[in-house]
């Protein structure tokens, strides 16, 4: 992927959501790799309509345009493109990380990162893709009494040691625009190999009033769970894209 004239990135000290801010800016004409960031969303939003919290100026709130040349029904990987590149990310600075289904970042089993890919159509039959990531930094304390489906956890609180978020912010930017990169040359069946390597083992997800536990990853992105009465069942991926 050969990326030409990328705008340096936008850095807004607050806005509703950063996802809102690179929409527009994707249908203003955005290149793929246009990157928008926050120190604070007002509305910040996470998959399944949760909203999405972050104190001020401490955490990483970024949102990167892709404009991939597929099908609009082929949009499900990008969610896993996505996590995998956060978790490469995290890697860079020393923090090992897990993934859950279909595009959650944990250390320790708790939720470090989330990833919210948002499609938008487009004039002319094309369509953009906007991938949000939250992951948090420097964040020392959570909330004991939120109704979180997976405790969270800083990268701080896993170091020991605060980040830049800035650079966390280029290195997440970087290793997505890398491994779409790799996605279009090898195509999904390497990124949902590396998605396995790191998935979660024994873990449990939900899915509305549903849970199981993730055991494995389908070729088509579903996931296979096995349910509390012991049986399996398949989840699919429609859940993991959010869409304007
Ligand atoms: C999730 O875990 O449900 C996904 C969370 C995604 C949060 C990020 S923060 C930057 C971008 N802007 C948003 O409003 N959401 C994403």
């Amino acid at each position: 992927m050969h990326i030409e004239n990328v705008p340096a990135p936008r850095h807004l000290v607050e806005c509703a959501s950063t996802n809102d801010i690179a929409r527009e800016w994707a249908r203003d004409g955005a290149p793929e790799g246009a990157t928008v960031t926050a120190d604070f969303q007002t509305a910040g939003r996470g998959r399944r309509g949760r909203i999405w919290h972050s104190t001020p100026g401490e955490n990483l709130l970024i949102s990167v345009v892709l404009r991939p040349p597929d099908l609009l029904a082929d949009a499900w990987i990008l969610a896993f493109v996505a996590a995998l590149a956060v978790s490469d990310a995290l890697a860079e600075f020393g923090v090992v990380s897990q993934l859950k289904w279909p595009n959650d970042i944990l250390v320790e089993g708790r939720k470090v990162a989330g990833v919210l890919v948002e499609t938008s159509a487009l004039s002319g039959g094309d369509w953009a893709a906007v991938v949000g990531v939250g992951v948090n930094v420097n964040q020392a304390r959570f909330a004991e009494d939120a109704a979180y489906e997976v405790r969270p956890i800083s990268m701080r609180i896993a170091l020991g040691e605060e980040m830049a978020v800035e650079k966390v912010g280029e290195a997440v930017a970087r290793c997505l625009l890398s491994r779409e990169a790799d996605r279009r040359s090898h195509g999904a069946a390497s990124i949902l190999a590396n998605w396995r390597e790191r998935m979660a083992l024994d873990f449990e997800i939900k899915r509305g009033p549903e849970r199981g536990i993730q055991s494995s990853l389908e070729d088509d992105g579903r996931i296979c769970v096995q349910l509390p009465d012991g049986t399996f069942a398949r989840w699919g991926t429609l859940d993991a894209l959010g869409t304007f």
